[in-house]
């Protein structure tokens, strides 16, 4: 009996490559649904798009006693956000998609919101509401993904494990402030 091959016989595979090559970086061993891995980043891109803006406008509104601190991590939060939405966008392209930055529907297409807040207090608040938001959402995109798509999945569980972190900064922001559980 013929032990079958761990990996696809090498001829096999240099055929596979030189077909559909405008697909770029897709060949035909990609296994997701291009269509929907598209659709879920998209929505990831305007989540993270929301958050950028959330943050800074709690940046620049970030006033109080305690203000200048957290100003700042709010801005880095900003920051890396838009380095979530770049590397998403990327990716999407990667895919042979289209990333879609238009503000009409971006709230829609967001898991997340933009709420303003009406306190230094109330802002983290709300920031940590879209946090666990964001995890959640990551978490079962990457449960879907699972081996079809592997290059997306890693990206997607730094980012996760960059949004676990937020929501932990933002925890011990409310501690320090007197506002810990
Ligand atoms: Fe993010
Ligand atoms: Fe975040």
């Amino acid at each position: 009996m013929a032990v079958k091959p761990f990996l696809t016989d090498i001829t096999e595979l240099r055929k596979r490559a030189r077909k559909h090559l405008e697909e770029g970086a897709v060949t035909p061993g990609y296994k997701a649904d291009r269509t929907v891995v598209v659709k879920l980043l998209n929505e990831a891109l305007a989540t993270e798009i929301v958050c950028v803006l959330r943050y800074k406008r709690h940046y620049f509104m970030a006033s109080g006693i305690n203000a200048q601190s957290v100003a700042q991590e709010f801005l880095q939060h900003a920051n890396e956000e838009q380095a979530h939405a770049d590397l998403i966008a990327q990716r999407i392209v990667q895919l042979g998609g289209e990333p879609n930055f238009s503000p009409e529907g971006l709230l829609t297409r967001s898991h997340a919101e933009y709420v303003e807040g009406d306190s230094l207090i109330g802002m983290i608040k709300e920031d940590l509401v879209a946090e666990r938001i964001a995890i959640d959402s990551y978490r079962e995109m990457i449960t879907y993904l699972s081996n079809d798509d592997p290059t997306t999945r890693r990206m997607l569980e730094g980012i996760l494990a960059m949004e676990e972190e937020h929501a932990d900064d933002l925890v011990t922001l409310l501690q320090e402030l007197g506002h810990g559980s």
